[in-house]
């Protein structure tokens, strides 16, 4: 999802907020410098930034989480704010909680359920401010903190707020400055409001004498149909064990026009949804503790089920650990997560390390690890369940192909959890957001995830607990059923099957769905049904193998050749039943539209056929079949001069996944080193190691993890086991994959640093000359494959020359594609 990507880049120009603090950039280039020369085991949990993307838009959520954690505990805060945190300082802070998303775009943000916030209360329980608008607060400037596993900020009145969390329970941890020791500590906790306001019934109570607040009740989703709810529960623990002492509690409720209630001792809220419509109602639990403790220390449980839930999650996950003993249990999993690839630390600049790590991070922060807490549908299943697949359109690009280097055991788990969905609902998720089904943006992305993770596993799926048959029934589900509304799964494919393309002003009798993006949605069914193609492939399923062939090249319906623009012609447009196509400029909704009125997302209004792109991004997008849209361009010269064009005129965005592999496109022309060069300029010219280093969302790392295949030097193709092959911006790396127990290290031969930069420097050695597998050169220095390389583990050798004239062409093959005879077999 890229929302607001267009508005972002106007934002980054000028302004530094003062978030976080300095020290934390000082600690971890400090432990990049010592880490040059360090023997024994690294604590890889030193090189994250977790603030990066918390600015610009980037939607990145740094609160305290384990990897896939189901809790991530930070301050939710006012204005813009997705995730929850934002740096930008001139934002109020509501409340710690302990339910978030990182890098999702939805514009009224997601979860912040159950906030807690530290109040002063001059005159004691009944002038506490407890609505958003009179508890928020600002931040003290340059102090906000944070690592994998610990979230630290500051309040303006010098209270700090701290978190550590496990899977499904945490610890906050509240210190006052010496200048209250003598004032009663007061917290309120919101029962209500959660960022989207969408609370639609439930209860809270408060047991005195065990110090417990449990709360449970229904929101509704973040990114899907209003109509839809979700059931959450808390159970929050004050007493700390027995050493802290609640003083005063009660309950309170106001609204923005007088209501501003507060009652003494009642222990119990039970409200039911407003069906006049208040959202602005706020209500929870106020209470204090004896002045004995500082810091105060307050236990969290979450869970999907039930309040017991939510508190035997706190009892069997946290029970009596110290802050720092969950703290130091998050960092070992961090590390044992982190340390899957280890860069050469010596050789690689600092700043590529920080920007690597933390990426790394991002990319085992979601989806949330929801096991054993799936509700609704999904109540008591067998299977494992992750909550926020938000969205798969982002996501099965470069996320998911990450994971399959490393990490086949959690990929696992999670095309579980996409099959599980097809079992109980008919389709794969396209995205889950808040436990819900949320809307669909290509089509069933769902079937590139389960397809990717056949074509590379489909050894050791059984032995992993994914059956390829239960793969296959799934993808031909969305492939073949249309469903009744696939705004929130699945596919129009009956329109899309009666005329080889989505049709626009087509009267469709027996589904609904929002009537927009034509072009764009021919083009990911389309590349979805290639997915499809391999899975039948691999199992020697000759007729869904040839009419999934045939799909595969549907694209082809929706180009138009005749359309000019800027010089170069044909494009792909939304088109007619007839076969005529119905013409929209495709510079629309590009950053050289200038009309800034035009809807370009989900938005009903959205008449140009493509969804968050404009066609001149979206007429790249045949990652399976390029060496067939160069013929449609007009041949390899024309092709590298339009992607040329496209990059220097500034149609293209980083920040948005269609354009993920557009510069790989001149690979398929037979240029890898202009691909070399553009990627080095992508990446100092979109991402660093500041909280504005994301050139918006990180849609749940689907942004991280194309940073990471590009700082590695490798670029994916979904669906298959082709790796292109790049220039690393590390002198060698090592990738083991602790399932397959295999080590893969690729060094850098004629490595220079000097490379590392936006523009290659002349006489900088970055491009490549030769790859050899355990000695043996490659056919082509432009692809390899994961069967041959990471798969069985052993050396990869890079060897570099600064001589562009001895990096022309592929030296063998340019990457597959379907119509040049690609994609032929499968391993
Ligand atoms: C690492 O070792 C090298 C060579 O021994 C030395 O020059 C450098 O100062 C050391 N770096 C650090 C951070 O200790
Ligand atoms: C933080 O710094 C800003 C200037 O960037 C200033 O306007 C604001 O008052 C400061 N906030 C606090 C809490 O001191
Ligand atoms: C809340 O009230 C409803 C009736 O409005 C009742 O059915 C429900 O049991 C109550 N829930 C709790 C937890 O008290
Ligand atoms: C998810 O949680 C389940 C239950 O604790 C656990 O078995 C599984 O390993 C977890 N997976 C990941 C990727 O964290
Ligand atoms: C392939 O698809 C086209 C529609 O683009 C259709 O007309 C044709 O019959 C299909 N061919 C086969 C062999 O299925
Ligand atoms: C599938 O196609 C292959 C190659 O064309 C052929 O050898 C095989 O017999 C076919 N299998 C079936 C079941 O039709
Ligand atoms: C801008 O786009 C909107 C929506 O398509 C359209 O209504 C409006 O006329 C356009 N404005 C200009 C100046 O073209
Ligand atoms: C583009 O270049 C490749 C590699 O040299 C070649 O195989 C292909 O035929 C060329 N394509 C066209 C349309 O000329
Ligand atoms: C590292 O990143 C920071 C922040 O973006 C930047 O100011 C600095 O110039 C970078 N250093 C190098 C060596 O690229
Ligand atoms: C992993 O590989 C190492 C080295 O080849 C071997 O010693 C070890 O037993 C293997 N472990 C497993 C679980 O296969
Ligand atoms: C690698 O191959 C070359 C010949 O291509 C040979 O000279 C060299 O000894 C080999 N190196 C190793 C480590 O096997």
């Amino acid at each position: 999802m890229v929302v607001i990507a267009l508005l972002s880049l106007l934002a980054i120009a000028g302004h530094v907020h003062a978030q976080p603090a300095p020290a934390l950039q000082q600690r971890i280039s400090a432990a990049i410098a010592a880490a040059a020369n360090a023997t024994g085991d690294i604590d890889y949990t030193q090189f994250v930034n977790p603030f990066i993307g918390t600015d610009n838009f980037g939607d990145v959520c740094p609160g305290a989480s384990v990897p896939f954690g189901m809790v991530k505990i930070t301050t939710d805060m006012t204005g813009y704010a997705p995730a929850g945190y934002v740096a930008d300082n001139t934002q109020f802070i509501r409340g710690l909680s302990a339910t978030h998303d990182s890098g999702t775009g939805s514009s009224l943000g997601t979860y912040g359920l159950f906030e807690i916030m530290p109040v002063e209360c001059p005159s004691g329980f009944n002038s506490c401010p407890t609505r958003i608008v009179d508890r928020q607060r600002l931040r003290k400037n340059f102090t906000d903190n944070a690592m994998p596993g610990y979230f630290s900020l500051t309040l303006d009145n010098n209270v700090q707020m701290e978190a550590t969390s496990t899977r499904r329970a945490g610890l906050e941890r509240f210190t006052f400055p010496p200048s209250t020791a003598r004032s009663p500590h007061f917290f309120v906790l919101d029962f209500q409001q959660d960022l989207p306001q969408s609370f639609k019934g439930g209860s809270m109570n408060i047991d005195p004498q065990n110090g417990r607040v449990t709360i449970g009740g229904f929101w509704g989703s973040s990114f899907g149909p209003g109509s839809f709810a979700y059931q959450a529960f808390a159970c929050y623990d004050l007493l700390n064990g027995g050493s802290q002492k609640l003083d005063q509690y009660g309950i309170w409720r106001s609204n923005p026009w007088g209501l501003n209630a507060k009652l003494l001792g009642s222990t119990h809220l039970n409200l039911s949804q407003s069906l006049i419509g208040d959202t602005n109602y706020e209500s929870g639990a106020l209470f204090s503790f004896a002045r004995t403790s500082d810091p105060i220390i307050i236990r969290v449980g979450i869970s999907f089920i039930s309040a017991d839930q939510a508190c035997s999650n706190a009892e069997t996950e946290i029970g009596g650990a110290s802050f720092e003993q969950v703290h130091e249990a998050s960092r070992a999993a961090w590390n044992e997560r982190l340390k899957r690839i280890e860069l050469n630390l010596a050789g690689t600049p600092h700043n590529i390390t920080e920007m690597f790590y933390s990426s790394l991070y991002r990319a085992s922060l979601t989806p949330n690890n929801a096991t054993g807490e799936a509700q609704g549908q999904f109540f008591g299943t067998s299977a494992p369940y992750f909550d926020s697949l938000y969205c798969s359109w982002d996501t099965f690009r470069t996320f998911y192909p990450l994971m399959t280097l490393t990490s086949p055991e959690t990929y696992a788990e999670i095309v579980e959890t996409y099959l599980d969905g097809w079992r109980k609902r008919g389709w794969m998720p396209e995205c889950r957001a808040n436990n819900l089904p949320g809307w669909t943006q290509g089509g069933s992305s769902g079937d590139v995830i389960v397809g990717h993770f056949a074509i590379n596993y489909h050894n050791e799926a059984a032995a992993l607990g994914v059956s390829l048959d239960d793969i296959s029934a799934a993808q031909l589900a969305d492939g073949e059923l249309n469903p009744p509304e696939w705004d929130i799964e699945g596919r129009q494919v009956n329109v899309y099957k009666q005329y080889g393309f989505v049709p626009f002003d087509v009267l469709d009798p027996s589904s609904v769905g929002r009537q927009t993006r034509e072009g764009s949605r021919t083009l990911e069914y389309v590349f979805e049904d290639f997915a499809i193609r391999q899975v039948a492939l691999l199992r020697r399923d000759n007729a869904t193998f040839t009419t999934y062939s045939n799909r595969s090249l549907w694209y082809r319906n929706v180009w138009d050749p005749s359309i000019k623009s800027d010089g170069y012609k044909g494009f792909m447009q939304k088109r007619r039943p007839d076969g005529s196509f119905a013409f929209e400029d495709p510079v629309n909704c590009s950053p050289n539209d200038q009309n800034n009125s035009r809807s370009c997302s989900l938005q009903g209004n959205n008449i140009e056929g493509m969804y968050e792109s404009s066609s001149w991004e979206y007429s790249w997008f045949v990652p399976h079949d390029t060496a067939h849209l160069i013929e449609l361009m007009g041949g390899n010269d024309t092709f590298v001069k339009r992607l040329d064009h496209f990059f220097d005129a500034g149609y293209y965005l980083a920040g948005n996944e269609p354009s993920f592999q557009t510069p790989l496109g001149y690979m398929y022309a037979d240029q890898p080193h202009r691909a070399v060069s553009r990627i080095r300029d992508v990446v100092f010219t979109n991402f660093d190691i500041t909280a504005g280093g994301l050139p918006g969302n990180d849609d749940q790392a689907a942004m991280a993890t194309l940073l990471a295949f590009h700082l590695l030097g490798l670029y994916p193709v979904p669906g298959t086991s082709e790796l292109l092959i790049l220039s690393p911006f590390t002198p060698a790396y090592t990738v083991h994959n602790p399932y397959l127990n295999v080590s893969t290290t690729v060094t850098v031969t004629n490595f220079d640093a000097a490379s590392v930069a936006k523009t290659i420097p002349a006489g900088a050695s970055a491009f490549v000359h030769e790859v050899r597998v355990n000695n043996v050169t490659t056919p082509s220095r432009c692809a390899f494959d994961f069967y041959d390389t990471f798969r069985v583990g052993g050396k990869i050798e890079i060897i570099l020359t600064a001589d562009e004239n001895e990096a022309l062409g592929c030296a063998g093959p340019v990457p597959q594609s379907v119509s040049t005879g690609g994609f032929a077999s499968v391993r």
